[in-house]
């Protein structure tokens, strides 16, 4: 009988400290997740420095943590999997020094993780279907890519933002109507009670690619809309904007995603990033995938934000591939998918 493999995961790219336990690939034994978003809230968006400082303060508690609750000790792990970019710098370090000294203290392979593609991994979690090639729309605060999964570790971009990312837009219009930081669940629940229709947002048309996105015309169009009712005195209805900015992004990302789906020849279609969790987006994509003849995929809530789950699924896959980095691994603030840096 083949041995089980166990991977201890650690992610501190942004604002979550976290770190799991994954066996063979696909089975979470633990997932630790330590959320700053409260100590970022009182700023409005997270603070580098401040990251920077919880994660080191935490990091220790969330991997023992991690261990206990999986039932584990070092010795029975296999390798460590670290975030080692995109994200803050000062974060990333935290985690990929606590990788490296927790690497060489137990004479264990290290692997370095890129933070998106770890984000594409959470769908094997619960899909045990799922395999490669798949088209992957990754929606997170930082990016917005349409991905074309080739294998596990092979990656080609067919679409990717002009300027914000999805989930930036929605910090920005969030905070714009007053509702805060972190802004992507709170327009989520504040659209419910909306009307979508109620105001006309424009889709962005970009040139060139014709898979790109851009969104700050549209989150430009939003502030415009909140200006012009101010001059003229109406009572803006949140709800409404909320929901008809929602709808204008959901709208986009839709339908790029199915026409390069299509377009490209694929049969599945999964959805990956924080902004994943939206409620409507998933019913979206899911109603059109459905009307295509797609196959869906979507990993919960849970494993659609910063989570170190994520990470060790593509960890594993990547240790089973044969990578191993070296102690002098560094952080990679801009790391490229598919880019790995030995
Ligand atoms: O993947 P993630 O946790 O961190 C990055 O790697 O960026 O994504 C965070 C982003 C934030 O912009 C947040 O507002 C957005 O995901 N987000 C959402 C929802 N939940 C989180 N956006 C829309 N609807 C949501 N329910
Ligand atoms: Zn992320």
């Amino acid at each position: 009988m083949n041995k089980d493999t166990y991977i201890l995961a650690i992610e501190s790219s942004c604002d979550e400290t976290a770190a799991a336990v994954i066996k063979n690939g696909r089975e979470v034994c633990s997932n630790i997740i330590f959320s700053q978003i409260e100590l970022h809230k009182l700023y409005g968006g997270v603070v580098p420095e401040i990251a920077s400082r919880k994660h080191i303060e935490k990091i220790n508690q969330v991997i023992e943590e991690a261990l206990r609750e999986a039932d584990k000790t070092l010795e029975e792990i296999d390798a460590i999997a670290v975030t080692y970019g995109p994200g803050l710098v000062g974060a990333l370090l935290v985690g990929v020094a606590e990788a490296k000294a927790i690497a060489y203290a137990t004479n264990k392979p290290l692997v370095g993780v890129h933070h998106i593609e770890g984000h594409i991994a959470a769908n094997y979690i619960e899909n045990l279907d799922l395999e490669p090639p798949f088209m992957c729309l990754v929606v997170s605060g930082g990016h917005t890519h349409l991905v074309k999964v080739l294998d596990y570790d092979q990656f080609e971009i067919v679409g990717r933002t002009r300027d914000d990312a999805a989930g930036e837009a929605f910090d920005k219009v969030a905070r714009a109507i007053g509702l805060g930081y972190p802004g992507g669940p709170k327009v989520d629940a504040l659209a419910k009670e909306g009307d979508k229709n109620a105001i006309s947002f424009p889709r962005a048309k970009v040139d060139g690619n014709e898979y790109d996105f851009s969104f700050s015309g549209l989150k430009s169009a939003v502030l415009n809309y909140l200006n012009q009712c101010e001059m003229k005195q109406i009572e803006v209805n949140t709800a409404d904007i909320a929901a008809s900015f929602q709808y204008a992004v959901i709208d986009v990302l839709t339908t790029h995603a199915i026409k390069a789906t299509k377009e490209m020849g694929m049969s599945k279609l999964a959805v990956a990033g924080g902004v994943a969790s939206n409620s409507s987006l998933r019913e979206s994509l899911k109603e059109a995938c459905e009307k295509e003849g797609i196959a869906f995929y979507h990993p919960s809530p849970l494993y659609c934000t910063d989570n170190a789950a994520m990470i060790g699924v593509a960890g594993f896959y990547a240790y089973e591939k044969g990578v191993r980095h070296g102690l002098d691994l560094n952080a990679v603030p801009n790391l490229k998918i598919g880019q790995r840096v030995l």
